[in-house]
């Protein structure tokens, strides 16, 4: 028995407590394939660093540049294992990875500024930049990959562009970005001055092929660099709300702690998520390693299923625990076919579409396949029956 199989997912403390389109927002029989948020409870080792220190009872102010243990735990992380050097000084953790993209965003765009973002890409891309008072240029992703066309990239700069943002591993595609597309985009940055913001969130997930980080240590130190991470996505803790950016000197991280307003006291992140981000990236190598395992049947599942059904193109996902395949001979908007999903089925996706994952993404929807076998297998048993009504 693992902490993965079927009988590990308690939908009764789901059902009161997975919000963001998922359980807790659907009628009892639906089973959302929504937000990637995985069905399982965090390691032991990390439930055991919160009881402890709730146990002791002190609940004082912590430093505003984040506890020196989980800064040093994030440092050690990116340098065991992405084999990416990263001095803890140069580690900020902030609430939560959609936090961090707004603080990077307001460090490095002013008004009239423009940030270029792949299409498609997550919808906080958008919306981060947006807040800082910039203009999003979108770049249209070369078809399933998500790399940038470095043509089609190089037309899109002008003298206000100021940040390349890429998404690696990819939301919505699955798929990363190889070591030669990064050393291009740092030669490109490079030669107009531009940061590259780089939100490495799905950094853990892969599968086929090895993750490679923008702070490789292969690549060159290109000091506009900031990574935005986190740990909802690898060790399942999106409830406390807690990420990092990363950036490559003192002075770039001095940029960051002012835009992120730590110093106020009115802005941060609580000690008790640092606590338990802490532990997972300390002591929960052998969880995170059995939930790839489990991960990697599901993907199988889940290209099998899309492989066999109508209306969607078959994909090929490596990293992230998404699928996000093409809806093939489908009349009505991806929106209102998963809205038709949803009558018949009782299982609730993602659609493409401007709000969601950008304009060039609409004719799509995302699966999230981070939860049981058993689930998984419901879920798609239902599609499946209901596929005469499905009928475009
Ligand atoms: C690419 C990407 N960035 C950021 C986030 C947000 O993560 P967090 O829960 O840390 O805010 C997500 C969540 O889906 C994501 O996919």
């Amino acid at each position: 028995m693992t902490l993965f199989d079927s009988d590990r997912v308690r939908l009764d403390l789901l059902r009161q407590r997975a919000y963001n389109y998922r359980w807790a927002v659907h009628p009892a029989d639906v089973i959302p394939l929504t937000a990637a948020d995985p069905d399982f409870a965090v390691a032991p080792q990390i439930t055991e660093a919160l009881v402890r220190h709730v146990t002791d009872g002190y609940h004082s102010y912590g430093p505003p540049r984040g506890l020196p243990e989980f800064r040093e735990a994030i440092a050690n992380w990116y340098t065991r294992t992405k084999l990416s050097p990263v001095d803890p000084t140069h580690v900020l953790p902030v609430n939560s990875a959609a936090g961090g993209l707004f603080i990077a965003a307001r460090t490095i765009l002013g008004p009239g500024d423009n940030a270029i973002i792949p299409d498609p890409v997550d919808f906080l891309f958008r919306r981060s930049i947006e807040a800082a008072g910039g203009i999003v240029r979108t770049c249209p992703l070369p078809d399933g990959s998500a790399e940038y066309d470095l043509e089609a990239l190089s037309s899109l700069i002008d003298d206000r562009t100021r940040a390349i943002f890429i998404c690696n591993p990819h939301n919505p595609r699955g798929r990363m970005l190889s070591a030669a597309h990064l050393m291009a985009l740092v030669t490109l940055a490079e030669r107009h001055g531009l940061w590259i913001v780089s939100d490495e969130i799905w950094a853990d997930i892969s599968y086929t092929t090895p993750f490679v980080s923008i702070l490789d240590r292969a690549l060159p130190v290109y000091a506009k660099t900031i990574v935005v991470s986190g740990l909802s996505k690898n060790f399942a803790l999106a409830a406390m709300r807690i990420g990092y950016l990363v950036a490559r000197n003192t002075d770039v991280t001095q940029l960051l702690f002012n835009a992120s307003q730590h110093a106020s006291t009115a802005a941060g992140i609580p000690i008790l998520s640092q606590v338990a981000g802490t532990a997972a990236l300390t002591s929960c190598d052998a969880w995170l390693s059995d939930f790839r395992v489990h991960l990697a049947a599901r993907r199988e599942q889940t290209l099998a299923f899309i492989a066999q059904m109508p209306f969607l193109a078959p994909v090929d996902t490596n990293a992230t625990y998404l699928a996000f395949p093409r809806l093939v001979g489908v009349r009505d908007s991806a929106e209102s076919f998963v809205a038709r999903v949803l009558e018949e089925s009782r299982v609730a996706l993602v659609p493409g579409g401007r709000d969601w994952f950008e304009a060039g993404s609409e004719g799509h929807l995302r699966i999230c396949f981070a939860t049981s076998e058993e689930i998984l297998k419901v879920a798609f048993d239902r599609i499946t029956y209901a596929l005469p009504t499905l009928g475009t």
